[in-house]
């Protein structure tokens, strides 16, 4: 990211929440606070978005693993948890359209600047922050996330729902396993889900994804946010069972068109972008 400004991917990425809705009528995942949070500029945003060719693969895969994530999340809750945290969070609602009562505490993390961002665009659109929310500001690549909760009445021995899209790619290896580390080492138990992408093969990938994956490389290099990882399926799953966690469901590109386009033409690829869900015993 760059220094002092808020991401600029969060509000690529906002941008086709909303775009969904609007073109796909929110098929897969609906959000009702999708255009509000942009403000005025919604409608532009998500024409822009639409008129891209290359984007309508990933406008899919965000609300797919948006739509992941909150089920993952709502048969947790159905299970006891009371405890979120929304790692790098962005323009996600879910906070502010949940309807939890004050059963869920909410931890929204984010980089700084994009928190303080985000906090704006929710008083300009009047959305109200619930009294369940909590905001920690961390930058993950200065900061340990157990720091970033713990003055904020954080409770580690809970158990707790992490959600974690769309930021993995951004942060370095490092990074990306002392969180994962971090949340296995917890005293309750924890459920984590997060997207991550294979390393693109030129020639082995090839075809229409390829293009877009590429175009999206550059159009994030751009602004300053460049990918700085990716991982082999089996590696990582290898690590995610290392650190302890157990019930691994990943979803790549072929497990995702079978569960959520079924009938769509076209050979499955299995290799790109995945959404992974881990518990932590
Ligand atoms: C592509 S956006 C995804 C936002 C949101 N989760 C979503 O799905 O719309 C990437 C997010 O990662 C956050 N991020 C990137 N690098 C970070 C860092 N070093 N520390 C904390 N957050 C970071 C950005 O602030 C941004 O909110």
């Amino acid at each position: 990211m760059q220094s002092g400004q808020a991401s600029r991917t969060a509000l690529g990425a906002a941008a086709l929440r909303a775009a969904h809705q609007v073109l796909d009528h929110g098929r897969i995942f609906a959000d009702p606070l999708a255009l509000r949070i942009l403000g005025p500029d919604a409608q532009a945003l998500v024409r822009e978005a639409g008129d891209d060719p290359t984007r309508r693969r990933l406008r899919l895969f965000i609300a797919v693993r948006t739509r992941f994530a909150e089920d993952a999340l709502a048969a947790a809750v159905a299970q006891g948890v009371r405890q979120l945290v929304v790692l790098g969070a962005g323009l996600d609602t879910y906070a502010y359209r949940a309807s939890h009562g004050d059963r869920l505490r909410v931890f929204e993390v984010d980089h700084p600047s994009t928190q303080a961002w985000k906090r704006e665009r929710l008083a300009d659109a009047a959305i109200p922050v619930p009294s369940t929310l909590t905001f920690a500001p961390v930058d993950f690549e200065r900061e340990t996330l157990a720091d970033g909760l713990a003055s904020r009445g954080f409770d580690p021995s809970a158990r707790t729902f992490f959600t974690w899209l769309g930021v993995v790619p951004y942060l370095t290896e490092g990074a990306v396993f002392s969180t994962l580390a971090f949340i296995a080492g917890l005293p309750g138990r924890a459920h984590v889900v997060f997207d991550y992408a294979n390393p693109p093969a030129p020639g082995a990938q090839a075809g229409e994804a390829a293009g877009d994956h590429e175009a999206l490389a550059a159009r994030v290099a751009l602004v300053g946010e460049s990918f700085k990882s990716y991982y082999e399926s089996d590696a990582l799953l290898a690590r995610l069972r290392g650190a302890g966690f157990r019930d691994i469901e990943d979803l790549g590109p072929a497990q995702i068109a079978a569960r959520y386009f079924p009938g769509r033409g076209g050979p499955p690829r299995d290799r790109g972008g995945h959404v992974v869900h881990a518990l932590r015993i």
